[in-house]
Parts: structure tokens; C-alpha cells; sequence
């Protein structure tokens, strides 16, 4: 995926990645696009840890995981899956640069990409032709209205191959059967050490 960020260099991302202001920007992004940012801090590691369990170590596909943030899972699911390639999608600039940033930092650049724009977008760009074994995904779906989170649904199920993992953290249980209409094979964790505290789905395809 191409994109014009891709032709910074990864010194000048680097550069423009001070930790706290990647971190108060998502605070900001939680303030001022509440819908659509979904919480107001990062994922913390008890519900990443949760998120990413089920993908193995030694697994060499590619994961795709959507609503990325300034990228707190990607980074972990990097780290413990050094073979996988992971393409990560952001639909709120800002935090696209800081996800960028953030793996320049920390040397993920090239294995790791960033499509910056929606996850509806890059799930139709990837249309038939891939099937994935893993979906993960941090977007807020009660926020999306009951069309859109259906439609999003349903793209992920077509990029999924048969047995593929579909992954979702949210704060609430609002959405657990819209999930369930299109992933009937679905178990729900709870996952109460993070702020705020989460619930994550694991669905089959
Ligand atoms: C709850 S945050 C999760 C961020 C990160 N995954 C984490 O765990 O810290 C949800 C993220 O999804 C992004 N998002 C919301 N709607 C989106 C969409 N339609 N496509 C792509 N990203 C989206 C938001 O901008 C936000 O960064």
C-alpha cells in the first residue's frame, strides 16, 4: 500500500516521535473524535496480550489489524510474531503519522506497513484476492451505526479464509450480536486490567 508518508525518511519520523506527545495526541483524539477514536488512551498490555494470543509465535502469514491507532498493539504483535507481516490500517491522520513514527522507532519499518484512510477502503482494495487466517481490529463498531458496522462485518468476513480468526476488543457489549449475525461461532473474554475495561471477541469464520 502506497501512501505519501511511506516517502518520509525514517530519520524524520523518528525525529517527530516524542513518546509523550504521541500519547497526549491520542488523548486529544479521544476528546475531540470521541466517536470515532473510541477511548481516550492506548490499549494497555493485559488486553493486548488478550488481543494477540491466539496468532502463534512462529506464525509467517499476514495479519491484518484495523483501527491501529498510534500503534500499542502493532507493536507487541511485531515483537512476539517476528516472522508475520502486518498490515495495519488508521483512518485518523494524525495517529497514522504517529503509528508511522512509532515503528520507525522501533525498527519495524518494511514488515509492518500503515494504510492511512479507512478500514472499509482497504478491506474493498484487498477484495477477494487474499485470505487471512487473522483480523484484528480496535474500531469502535457501536460508534459506526448499525449499517456500517454491518457492512465492516462483512468485509472482514470476505477477507477471512475458511477457519480464519476474527479479533475485536471493545468497551462495551453492545455489539455482540450484530457480531454474532455474521460470525455464529463467537466467544467473548472479558478482559478487566486495562482502562477502560474491555471485552474481546474471538470469532470464527
Ligand atoms: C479504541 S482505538 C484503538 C487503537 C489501538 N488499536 C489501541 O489498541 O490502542 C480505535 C482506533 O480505530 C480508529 N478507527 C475508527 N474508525 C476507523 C475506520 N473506519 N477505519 C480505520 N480506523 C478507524 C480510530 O481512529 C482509533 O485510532
Amino acid at each position: 500500500m502506497r501512501n505519501e508518508a511511506t516517502k518520509d525518511s525514517a530519520k524524520e519520523l523518528i525525529a517527530l516521535s516524542n513518546p509523550v506527545a504521541t500519547y497526549l495526541r491520542f488523548f486529544w483524539a479521544g476528546l475531540v473524535k470521541h466517536g470515532q477514536t473510541g477511548g481516550i488512551v492506548p490499549s494497555q498490555r493485559f488486553l493486548i496480550a488478550k488481543m494477540i494470543a491466539p496468532i502463534p509465535e512462529t506464525y509467517r502469514g499476514q495479519v491484518v489489524e484495523l483501527g491501529a491507532g498510534n500503534g500499542a498493539l502493532t507493536l507487541r504483535l511485531a515483537a512476539r510474531c517476528p516472522e508475520a507481516r502486518i498490515l495495519a490500517c488508521e483512518i485518523n491522520p494524525t495517529l497514522a503519522r504517529d503509528h508511522r513514527c512509532n515503528l520507525a522507532r522501533a525498527g519495524f519499518n518494511g514488515r509492518v506497513e500503515l494504510f492511512a484512510g479507512s478500514a472499509a477502503d482497504l478491506l474493498s482494495e484487498m477484495g477477494q484476492k487474499q485470505k487471512l487466517d487473522f483480523v484484528i481490529s480496535g474500531i469502535p463498531l457501536a460508534n459506526l451505526g448499525r449499517e456500517k458496522a454491518l457492512a465492516l462485518l462483512d468485509a472482514i468476513r470476505r477477507v477471512l479464509g475458511a477457519g480464519g480468526m476474527y479479533i475485536q476488543f471493545q468497551h462495551s457489549l453492545l455489539d455482540r450480536r450484530k457480531i454474532r449475525t455474521r460470525f455464529p461461532d463467537l466467544r467473548t473474554v472479558p478482559a478487566f486490567l486495562n482502562f477502560p475495561p474491555a471485552v474481546v471477541y474471538y470469532a470464527q469464520r
